[in-house]
């Protein structure tokens, strides 16, 4: 058959928000972990949609892990970013990785596209997806294609959404 266009994928945002179990929900059904701890250092998993085969690099939130991330910059052809959206105390602290992000230089003249979910929508006190967006300023990010998708990633909610619209936007 045809071979499928092999994208490599980067899983950022802090510890808690939700990455592992994103990612695990996207994996067929029998590839998927019953059970989910949050990740030492990062791992790599691989799935495939109807046109792209992905390697999807999770990354460790935790910030004795964060300074690994820079080191998958270069390679990566799409960034997805995780945010807890309950989390208001810790909102400036994704900001502010998310910004130093925007700015490395292996990202700043980047035209890869970045999907945001504004995960864990059903805990009752979480943030909208416009409110998130707007408390990261995403509306100054003009060099990428960019958009955020409200998820619940124990339902699996809202996750296919975000990827059709990355499936749309590589180069
Ligand atoms: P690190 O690996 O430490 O960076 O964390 P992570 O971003 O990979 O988070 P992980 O997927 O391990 O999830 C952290 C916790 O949040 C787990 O207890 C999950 O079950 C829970 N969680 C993830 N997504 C949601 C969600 O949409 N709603 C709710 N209520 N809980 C969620
Ligand atoms: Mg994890």
């Amino acid at each position: 058959g045809l071979r499928k266009k092999e994208v490599s994928v980067l899983c950022l945002g802090l510890d808690n928000s939700g990455k592992t179990t994103i990612i695990n929900q996207l994996k067929p059904s029998n590839t998927q972990a019953q059970e989910i701890a949050p990740t030492i250092g990062f791992n790599i998993e691989k799935f495939k949609s109807s046109s792209l085969s992905f390697t999807v690099f999770d990354m460790s939130g935790q910030s004795r892990y964060r300074s690994l991330w820079e080191h998958y910059y270069k390679e990566s052809n799409a960034i997805i970013f995780v945010i807890d959206s309950s989390d208001k105390l810790r909102m400036v602290v994704a900001k502010e990785e998310l910004d130093t992000l925007l700015n490395h230089e292996d990202i700043r003249n980047k035209k890869i596209p970045v999907l945001f979910f504004a995960n864990k929508m059903d805990l009752r006190d979480a943030l909208s997806s416009v409110k998130v967006s707007q408390t990261l300023c995403l509306e100054n990010i003009k060099d990428k294609p960019w958009h955020i998708c409200a998820s619940n990633a124990i339902k699996g909610e809202g996750l296919q959404e975000g990827l059709d619209w990355l499936q749309g936007n590589f180069s």
